[in-house]
């Protein structure tokens, strides 16, 4: 089984100048351990400056928070993966709930993103999640499940063995709200079976992340519950000594 994966989603948070203030105060901060995987992913004007200031630590990688499906053209505005390659980006947030519900993305899209990721060697990181009424009404695997099914449609299983998943339900993202530990290791668990019906046994080499208001004082119970590999960190990683915290847990 891997590593286990710590992600700070900075959002629309942090400009260079701040980024680069964390960084030096993070890296100040906090010891390297080399049993976990640590990722930024910061706003993309801010990502070259992130790398920069990691001055090529190889335990703390960088990523996007959002790529465009086409590799180059009109799409102003827009970031490719080859793009965000090029800047250093190792990893790309693909379906965030944002992405989802304030934009609009859809299933097909993230699948294509997935895609587009994998073909330039960025490993994507394939967000999923219920919205409250979805789990209300008792459908909470079926959304996550549909929904990993899309984003993985597109790409080969040797790319879905390398890459990483992330369980957000929409309900508990910036809300303060949290999955319990054991409802997230039920998700955390349907994820992994619908995985291991594409890959087999290599399903066991797939992270799958928790994420939705975690915090320095519960990181610990849900990075115990069993099937969570992780972490993906909104609010709580936009503070140096609560990020420290749970990168230390
Ligand atoms: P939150 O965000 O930790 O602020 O809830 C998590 C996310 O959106 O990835």
């Amino acid at each position: 089984m891997r590593r286990p994966v710590l992600a700070a989603n900075w959002k629309m948070h942090s400009g260079p100048t701040e980024a680069r203030a964390f960084i030096a105060a993070f890296t100040a901060r906090w010891t390297p351990h080399t049993d976990r995987t640590v990722i930024f992913f910061p706003p993309a004007i801010s990502l070259t400056t992130v790398i920069h200031a990691l001055g090529g630590r190889a335990d703390l990688g960088v990523g996007v928070q959002n790529i465009w499906t086409e590799d180059k053209g009109a799409f102003t505005g827009e970031n490719s993966a080859p793009i965000a390659k090029d800047a250093g980006a190792r990893y790309a947030l693909v379906g965030h709930s944002e992405r989802r519900h304030v934009f609009g993305e859809t299933d097909a899209q993230t699948a294509k993103k997935c895609a587009a990721a994998a073909r330039s060697g960025i490993t994507p990181l394939l967000c999923v999640g219920e919205l409250l009424a979805e789990r209300e009404a008792g459908a909470t695997n079926d959304v996550v499940v549909r929904q990993l099914e899309a984003g993985l449609s597109e790409i080969a299983a040797d790319t879905i063995a390398s890459m990483a998943i992330a369980y957000e339900p929409v309900w508990a993202i910036g809300t303060g709200k949290t999955a319990t530990p054991a409802d997230a290791s039920a998700v955390h668990a349907a994820i992994r079976a619908r995985l291991e019906k594409t890959l087999g046994q290599r399903a066991a080499e797939v992270p799958i992340l928790y994420g939705g208001s975690v915090n320095a004082g519960n990181a610990k119970s849900l990075l115990s519950a069993p099937g969570v590999n992780g972490l993906l960190v909104g609010g709580a990683s936009l503070d140096v000594q609560s990020w420290a915290a749970i990168c230390d847990t």
